[in-house]
């Protein structure tokens, strides 16, 4: 689904925001090209560190990470080459927009969200990655039942989620689920204490 235009917003705005879409479709449709069932997303992955160790013990798995800040995908990028990593790409861009410019024919299979900006203001919430929006693109894009890794240090983002994800009906809240695969991030390393969920993508019958 296209995002709506911006109201009000300046035409060169938005002919730059349609040429970074072009571009990025194009990004991903060559780095997915072959890749199109259950490649397992990292949106901001920071310096790659999760991702690596993540790619290295699975081998099968393509798997892409996505942040949007240059100088962190540099480094994740100096990692991956030098553990010779050819099933892992890391590309700059906004996870809404690049959910957007998937290829069509592209399902992701586990996305993990790890330590995401929290936006603890109350007027800043808006600006918070997960949101029934979002979450409902994003389950458009999944494998059935293909699952999604959140975890944060801010208990209000922890509620937040949760809440947000047992009110969503495309996804289920699976409060017994094992968080299948550990290595600690950046973000991480600085948490006194953090939650983890697990959801999964609806099955309809
Ligand atoms: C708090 S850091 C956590 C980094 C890493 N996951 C960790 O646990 O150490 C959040 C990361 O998400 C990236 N980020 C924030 N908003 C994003 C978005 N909408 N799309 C992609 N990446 C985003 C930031 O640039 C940053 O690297």
């Amino acid at each position: 689904m296209e995002s709506p235009p911006t109201v009000g917003a300046a035409p060169g705005f938005l002919a730059t925001v349609a040429a970074r879409k072009e571009r990025l479709r194009t990004e991903l449709a060559r780095v997915l090209e072959g890749r199109s069932q259950g490649a397992v997303l990292e949106i901001g992955c920071g310096h790659g560190h999760f991702l690596v160790r993540y790619a290295q013990e699975f081998p099968h798995r393509f798997c892409l990470g996505l942040d949007i800040v240059g100088e962190r995908l540099a480094r994740a990028e100096r990692k991956r080459v030098r553990a010779g990593l050819e099933h892992l790409c890391f590309v700059r861009a906004e996870a809404t927009e690049a959910i957007e410019c998937l290829p069509p024919q592209v399902r992701l299979g586990e996305v993990w969200v790890l330590f995401p900006d929290p936006w603890p203001k109350l007027r800043h919430h808006k600006h918070r990655l997960i949101q029934s929006t979002f979450l409902q693109r994003l389950a458009e894009r999944m494998v059935p039942g293909g699952q999604l890794y959140f975890r944060t240090d801010h208990f209000g983002y922890a509620e937040w989620t949760r809440a947000v994800l047992a009110a969503h009906p495309d996804w289920v809240v699976l409060p017994d689920a094992p968080w299948p695969f550990e290595e600690e991030t950046v973000f991480q390393r600085k948490a006194s204490s953090y939650t983890s969920l697990v959801a999964a993508v609806r099955i309809r019958g």
